[in-house]
């Protein structure tokens, strides 16, 4: 059984809500609060669920701009993990970003030899300018508003859950 570890920086809740639903979706998971655990030890899982907010213009959540920054001196080796991505954004008032967290984080674990080939999703029912986690006209993970799109988080975390699950080989427990 693949040992599962949720990875979150979170301001506000949103995407922290968001991670403790997948804790309850992929059965056995470990969440690990960025804000909490700042020496998380990646090399302890086979799959990462990493989220993060966007902030700033475009920025990743306070609690991982450390953690990113130490991961791109040090370059670890990330080959073998099955990671996806996901977190929190805007659209209606920050659409020249929206959830452009999640293409950055993206961007940094695939060179670290991580495959991130996993949850992508469509950007049909969002309405934005720009975000840097379009990747091939998709977004590169779970893209959640709960600003403007509230009533669609929790099917969206639940498709979300089921279609990583399904992508990665791990054993349905819903
Ligand atoms: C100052 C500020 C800057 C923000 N910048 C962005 C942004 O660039 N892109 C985006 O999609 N959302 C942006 N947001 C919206 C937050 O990502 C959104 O409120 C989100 O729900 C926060 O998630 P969290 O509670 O998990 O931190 C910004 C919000 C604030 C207050």
């Amino acid at each position: 059984m693949a040992k599962v570890g949720i990875f979150v920086g979170s301001s506000g809740g949103v995407t922290l809500g968001a991670a403790q639903k997948l804790a309850e979706l992929f059965e056995g998971a470990e969440l690990i609060n960025m804000e909490e655990d700042y020496d998380a030890q990646f090399d302890d899982f086979d799959v990462l669920l990493i989220g993060s907010s966007t902030w700033g213009q475009g920025d990743v959540q306070r609690d991982w701009v450390d953690p990113l920054y130490e991961m791109q001196n040090e370059e670890p080796d990330f080959s073998g993990k099955k990671v996806a991505f996901f977190g929190a954004g805007d659209q209606k008032s920050h659409p020249e970003e929206f959830v452009t967290a999640l293409g950055k984080m993206k961007d940094i674990f695939t060179k670290l030899g991580a495959n991130t080939e996993f949850g992508y999703t469509s950007t049909d029912g969002y309405a934005y300018k720009h975000s840097a986690a379009e990747k091939n006209g998709k977004f590169c993970g779970l893209a959640i508003d709960d600003i403007n799109q509230e009533d669609l988080t929790k099917e969206r975390i639940h498709a979300w859950a089921a279609q990583v699950k399904n992508e990665m080989g791990i054993k349905k427990s819903f």
